[in-house]
């Protein structure tokens, strides 16, 4: 499975980030600007984002964290990071970014203040596995954040379940030329244990001593926070 996933996300790579910000209408950033304001992180502090993709969650992370702050973005899929550092650089952002499996991430206990994901702990085989990894690598009292997709409910559940089925694979195929990845994200997204259930998925970890969800844009995306023990 992974190996699948990692051959897909190579070979929409270099039209990940237009297609991110055609399909999400550019809402995506604003999720991530929430995301790292729930981390709670602040100048000076170490991260790790984990299936860092492009690169987008560790830039807005490196913003806050500042200078003298340290960001590693980390991705299984080399193709997915390859744009990473320009994209920094072009912003006069120094972050590091590594090819790692957030499943099995070759740090040491301990070693961030913070590890996050976006969008990432869906694809992961074992999300409890990574969660644990996650945690491992993050002092005691630090957190662990991730942001990932849900399902909307009321208003929204009808127009974006029409939405993702139809429109995204139609548009992301376009953009992309692989429209199976465009189909296997949203489906990917409507089978996730979102809210609640992704809550359950924390508690068996084992590795927090508080977690929350927040509901983002009527449930279409969560952020979820624990505090590692
Ligand atoms: C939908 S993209 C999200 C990328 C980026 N975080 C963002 O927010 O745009 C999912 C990413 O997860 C990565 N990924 C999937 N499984 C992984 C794993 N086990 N370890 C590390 N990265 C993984 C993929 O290579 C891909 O870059």
């Amino acid at each position: 499975m992974s190996e699948e996933v990692r051959r897909m996300f190579a070979s929409i790579s270099d039209k990940y980030d237009t297609a991110n910000s055609v399909l999400s209408f550019g809402i995506h950033h604003f999720w991530r600007h929430v995301t790292v304001k729930m981390s709670g992180a602040s100048k000076g502090q170490a991260v790790l984002d984990c299936a860092t993709g492009t690169g987008d969650l560790a830039i807005v992370f490196k913003r806050v964290v500042g200078s003298e702050g340290y960001v590693l973005g980390t991705d299984f899929c080399k193709e997915m990071i390859e744009p990473a550092p320009g994209k920094a650089a072009s912003k006069n952002l120094k972050i590091d970014f590594e090819v790692a499996d957030a499943m099995n991430l070759p740090y040491k206990d301990d070693r961030f203040d913070i590890s996050s994901i976006a969008f990432g702990i869906r694809n992961v085989d074992d999300p409890i596995k990574a969660l644990k990894e996650m945690a491992r690598v993050v002092k005691p009292g630090g957190r662990v954040v991730v942001l990932e997709f849900g399902q909307p409910k009321g208003l929204l559940k009808v127009p974006y379940q029409f939405y993702s089925k139809k429109v995204m694979p139609f548009i992301g195929g376009l953009i992309s030329g692989n429209k199976d990845a465009y189909t296997y994200l949203p489906e990917t997204s409507a089978i996730f244990p979102a809210g609640d259930k992704f809550l359950a998925l924390m508690d068996q970890s084992g590795a927090f001593s508080k977690r929350k969800a927040r509901s983002l844009t009527g449930g279409i995306a969560f952020v979820y926070v624990g505090i590692v023990k």
